[in-house]
């Protein structure tokens, strides 16, 4: 059989682009062009496959408009650029990149809730600022992290690796709630307790936002919620943006409403609400959770290999609908015009 086009969203490490061209007719993109939805769908006509990132939106119209198209294999853990829906509708399979990050993803939660809570990267603007001319009692002085009450909003493999940090590491009382408990002995193992959302507002010294977003979870923590917080809280948010109503949390750290917040993410990134970026009270990354170059490096490993093993007629690695794979996997790929 001819090789099958793919079309590669975005850059990649060129070990990645050489290994897939064994597989593949690449089309790549190591200009790191960001295309509109226009010039996606212009890159991905006669593609069978494209690999994809979290900012590439794949919804109804792009499908309608790649009938080649058989598979998308993300190259992050959330797919809320899927319209996964719409995906099985037109037998498209989605694959994503979860478990190679978790670690390198709670290690970032934890430093982010680290650097919020004792003020580092504030202090670290004030000493470049040459501000620094003497000690005094209460300079930058923050918020404790061992021994205070760590709160988890979405407790799956990535919040229970911040617990594990919280509750081992640094001697926190845990907390978190989630869709549903988890079983008794991963609760013991991690030394965490289910409490209501109302519950985990209020008792959380930190509080970390590691939940998968969807429309149901648009603004879950919004001017209420925040104001249910301590006033001596921080808020760490390295779930996706639109899961913080980012106006409402602006207001409220110019308000003190909560002492802190650390962020990697926001409502229409990469653009930030101005609110943000005026607040000395934050701190903000630019999407980095996940980013270790060996973590980054397994990601698109996995996401090539949710390729290459569909083509081969393999058993995909983490399928996302892998209902649509009953459907379709013995229709033959269609061969394109006009590609090498
Ligand atoms: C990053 O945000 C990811 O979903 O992998």
């Amino acid at each position: 059989m001819n090789k099958p086009h793919l079309l590669l969203a975005r850059a990649v490490f060129p070990e990645i682009v050489d290994r897939l061209a064994q597989h593949f007719h690449v089309v790549s993109n190591q200009a790191d062009e960001v295309w509109t939805q226009a010039q996606l769908i212009a890159k991905l006509q006669g593609q069978h496959a494209a690999f994809t990132t979290g900012g590439d939106r794949i919804d109804g119209d792009v499908l309608a408009a790649s009938p080649d198209l058989r598979i998308c294999a993300n190259m992050a853990v959330g797919y809320n650029n899927f319209d996964l829906e719409a995906m099985t509708r037109a037998g498209v399979l989605g694959t994503n990149a979860p478990d190679v990050l978790t670690e390198t993803t709670a290690d970032f939660g934890f430093a982010l809730l680290m650097a919020t809570a004792r003020r580092i990267t504030e202090s670290e603007h004030f000493l470049r600022a040459g501000q620094w001319t003497k000690w005094s009692y209460d300079l930058f002085a923050g918020a404790d992290i061992h021994g205070s009450t760590l709160g988890i909003l979405g407790m799956g493999r990535i919040g229970q690796g911040i617990a594990r940090r919280g509750a081992h590491g640094f001697g926190m009382q845990v907390i978190y709630h989630n869709r549903s408990p988890l079983t008794p002995e991963i609760e013991a193992d991690l030394k965490a307790r289910y409490v209501s959302k109302q519950d985990l507002l209020a008792q959380a010294d930190h509080l970390v936002l590691v939940l998968p977003y969807s429309p149901s979870v648009h603004h879950t923590i919004g001017a209420a919620e925040l104001a249910c917080m301590k006033p001596t809280a921080t808020l760490v948010n390295i779930a996706r943006g639109g899961i913080v109503d980012d106006a409402a949390l602006a207001q409220a750290l110019a308000n003190r409403t909560i002492a802190a917040a650390g962020l990697d993410v926001f409502e229409g990134e990469p653009q930030l609400h101005p609110g943000l970026l005026r607040a000395a009270n934050v701190v903000l990354t630019p999407h980095i959770a996940s980013a270790s170059l060996p973590t980054r490096l397994a990601m698109a490993h996995l996401a090539a290999d949710n390729l290459i093993a569909y083509f081969s007629g393999k058993p995909l690695l983490t399928p996302l609908n892998p209902e649509v794979l009953s459907r379709d996997l013995t229709a033959p790929i269609r061969e394109n015009s006009g590609h090498a």
